[in-house]
């Protein structure tokens, strides 16, 4: 770990393989924070089970999402590339920390309102103080820098608020962490609601692409995007489905939104959609071949989860102790 960097955490979770407006905003951020950052990105395990999950899938699941990680170009020597149940000591912080997170705080968390009434014959514990569980995952490696989507922000600002309290009580023991603001390469929306951001809990089949989607699966869901009844690829008001296309195609391809107009002038929505559609799956299909390999060399992918378990718990050790020291246990 370089001292002299300031440390950047995120977590995902496996349960969800990302989507393209995950891929283009935050993965391939990522990849390009590692230099500049010590960069710590971790498969969030723990917090996956607050929703009851089949045993057999979500191992699959936690091992896809790391190969994910890898394949998209995170390096596992450069950057800490762990599971978050390898390092015990999540668990033992968030303990600490629930004590001091009060019950009104959780209570306010709109996601815990949102996900009690989504899942409301499994209302458990561990769905109420996920935040703290999160906050212990930020604060753990003494985060500076947090990158999280709009949805995540109340649970780091509890964070911050926790961290502050502890701080004031003890002295000086965690980094406050900031939200890091991705400069989005592209915001993508919906391919069926256009208005409404790419969400992985989209219902709607052809509302996402997902980054594993193979060609032809690319292909057909921006064939099916919805659009508008005209037949001009500009960037007018009113035309957000045709809004949405070009700036992924910017993204993907790298052009402007002047030189689209230019290139598809005169020609009617279909091409549009397939070269959208080719240049997506395209621009996907070096991160998938290498996912493949990594996902069938199982030695490898362990060496890695093991090593990033280790780099995880070394760097999180001392944090650790010296809770313990402040909250006043006996530390050997
Ligand atoms: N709760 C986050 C999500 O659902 C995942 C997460 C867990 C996380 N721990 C984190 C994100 C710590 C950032 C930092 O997306």
């Amino acid at each position: 770990m370089d001292e002299q960097k300031k440390n950047m955490l995120s977590l995902i979770q496996p349960t969800n393989t990302p989507h393209l407006g995950n891929y283009l905003g935050a993965m391939q951020n990522w990849v390009r924070l590692q230099n500049d950052y010590n960069c710590f990105f971790g498969i969030a395990d723990l917090h996956s089970i607050t929703v009851r999950q089949d045993p057999v899938k979500l191992r699959a699941q936690i091992k896809e999402s790391y190969a994910l990680l890898i394949a998209a170009g995170l390096d596992p020597e450069k950057s800490t590339l762990f599971v978050q149940g390898h390092n015990c000591q999540h668990a033992e912080l968030s303990w600490i920390l629930s004590c001091y997170t009060q019950f009104g705080e959780l209570s306010r968390m709109t996601q815990f309102k949102d996900k009690s009434a989504k899942y409301s014959d499994n209302i458990n514990a561990g769905l109420f103080t996920y935040p703290v569980l999160m906050a212990a995952d930020i604060l753990l490696y003494q985060a500076d820098l947090v990158p999280v989507g709009a949805d995540q922000k109340q649970h780091l600002e509890l964070a911050r608020n926790i961290a502050q309290r502890f701080n004031g009580v003890y002295g000086d023991t965690f980094t406050m962490p900031d939200p890091y603001i991705t400069k989005t390469t592209a915001k993508v929306m919906s391919l069926q609601e256009p208005t409404k951001k790419m969400s992985k809990s989209d219902e709607n089949p052809n509302a996402s692409v997902w980054v594993l989607d193979d060609k032809d699966t690319i292909i057909r869901k921006f064939k099916r995007a919805v659009t508008d009844s005209e037949a001009e690829v500009c960037a007018r008001e009113g035309k957000d489905g045709i809004i949405n296309l070009m700036s992924i195609y910017s993204a993907v391809a790298g052009k402007s939104f002047e030189e689209i107009e230019a290139e598809f002038r005169g020609k009617g929505y279909g091409d549009f959609k397939l070269a959208v559609g080719e240049a997506t799956a395209d621009m996907l299909a070096p991160m998938q071949a290498e996912f493949k390999r990594i996902s069938a060399d199982k030695a490898y992918l362990e060496a890695c989860m093991k090593q990033g378990a280790e780099k995880a718990y070394k760097a999180t050790r001392k944090t650790l102790q010296k809770v313990h020291k402040k909250v006043g246990f006996v530390v050997l």
